[in-house]
């Protein structure tokens, strides 16, 4: 007779949340060591930071008994194989990403990895009979700091990879697809890192909140709603170069104070849209970039977001429309180039009830949020059903050394994650002992 797993849904103990929270920590701290920039968390997509980032997790997962593999976008993944009839069940998809931002901190995307790691870990040490394999995976390219294209390794995932994508280029010039080679992977076999649907139960990701409601509702953990559209563009202005000391102030061009009538623009839309609308001029590169120089050419980028997709919309349109207004003012040249475009989307309904149940389960308070971060679960809900998992930030802080969660809300999302799989074992014939 095989016992099910459901009696040991009981609260946490604080002791136990903590232990398995510090867990977590110490393997986010030796991931946050692994950076591109001394002193400091940066590891792009691609870069030997993320080469050796997928070594030290590849580890992580094989002594668990994962079997690994790389994708032809980057993307690592590790496998448990279904205890119950392995060769008919389906397969359910964990993860986030292991790409940062730079100077960033230690929780966001690699948190996610790392409780799918310890969740499959604690199923283990219970001896749980599952009647699904489940899959981690550590996606490379979910923040799009190096090229223009976040969410390209989910992408790959979901089978919506777009070829014109490895094109691209970072700021030396390299394009993607030769960054993808010299990285060891095979451009042609991209579309075999779509994973078929058909054998998918979903995709959860465990994530820091990255904002402050959690905190102001006095909550460790919420359920993600939806996720915001997000929209991302490159943009230039091409003026006319010259002597800081000769050309007079009426006859110049100067493509920086262009940008910055922009930028201002930029602002006061996004102040006045609905629904959460968010505008961001994130970065600039002035060229020639001399003290004594007029800047003759501006390389920026445009980031606007909502909760629904006809603000953002709008607020493109209106955006477009003024930047060509001050260009053409200003005698410069503009070109708006539009990279991402994700519609809002929400997350699934019966995968947001498990996390709920479980939620409940520790005895806490279920509350539902929005994102308005883009997450990977955006692009992996094209093809299966997706949900996330929040985890509460300090002061809503990220993308920011001083990120931060406590170790007991971590145990705690970790211990959310574990008692979702074994409620979906249970819902799927399995879970027992
Ligand atoms: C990812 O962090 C994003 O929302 O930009
Ligand atoms: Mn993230
Ligand atoms: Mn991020």
């Amino acid at each position: 007779m095989t016992a099910p797993v459901v009696p040991h849904f009981a609260p946490l103990s604080d002791a136990d949340a903590r232990t398995l929270g510090s867990v977590a920590q110490d393997l986010l701290d030796q991931l946050a060591r692994v950076t591109d920039e001394p002193g400091q968390v940066a590891r792009t997509y691609l870069s030997p930071a993320h080469a050796r980032s997928i070594d030290l997790v590849g580890a992580w997962m094989r002594m668990r008994g994962l079997a690994t593999r790389v994708d032809a976008v980057a993307t690592l993944s590790g496998r448990r194989e279904a205890d119950i009839a392995p060769e008919t069940a389906k397969t359910l998809l964990l993860g986030s990403h292991i790409d940062t931002v730079l100077d960033a901190g230690k929780l966001d995307g690699c948190l996610g990895v790392v409780a799918a790691l310890l969740a499959v870990e604690e199923i283990d040490r219970l001896g749980v009979k599952l009647p699904f394999a489940v899959e981690i995976l550590a996606f490379g390219d979910e923040e799009g700091v190096r090229f223009p294209t976040a969410l390209s390794s989910s992408s790959a995932v979901t089978g919506t990879y777009r070829r014109e994508w490895l094109e691209v280029r970072d700021r030396d010039g390299r394009s993607l697809g030769d960054a993808l080679a010299d990285f060891g992977c095979d451009t042609d076999r991209i579309e075999d890192a779509c994973i078929d649907p058909a054998g998918v139960l979903g995709f959860l990701e465990v994530h820091i909140e990255q904002g402050p409601l959690l905190e102001h509702w006095g909550l460790p953990l919420g359920v993600v709603t939806s996720i915001a559209g997000q929209s991302r563009f490159s943009f230039s202005l091409q003026g006319v170069a010259g002597h800081a000391g000769t050309v007079p102030m009426d006859l110049r061009r100067d493509a920086l104070t262009g940008l910055a009538e922009m930028a201002l623009t930029v602002e006061r839309i996004g102040r006045q849209g609905t629904s959460g609308l968010v505008a961001t001029v994130g970065r600039v590169e002035v060229k020639p970039g001399a003290g004594n120089t007029v800047p003759g050419r501006v390389e920026a980028t445009l980031d606007v977001r909502a909760g629904a997709d006809a603000p953002r919309l709008v607020a493109i349109d209106r955006i477009r429309h003024e930047a060509e207004r001050i260009a053409a003012r200003r005698g410069l040249g503009f070109e708006l180039h539009r990279h991402i475009d994700v519609p809002t989307c929400p997350m699934d309904e019966a995968l947001q009830e498990a996390f709920a149940r479980s939620v409940a389960s520790l005895g806490l308070d279920v509350r539902r949020l929005p994102s308005g971060a883009g997450h990977d679960a955006m692009a992996m809900a094209r093809a299966f059903p997706a949900a996330m998992l929040f985890v509460r930030s300090k002061d809503g802080i990220s993308h920011n050394p001083k990120e931060w969660s406590s170790p007991d809300d971590i145990g705690l999302g970790i211990e959310a994650l574990t008692r979702t799989i074994l409620d979906l074992a249970e819902r799927h014939g399995g879970g027992t002992t």
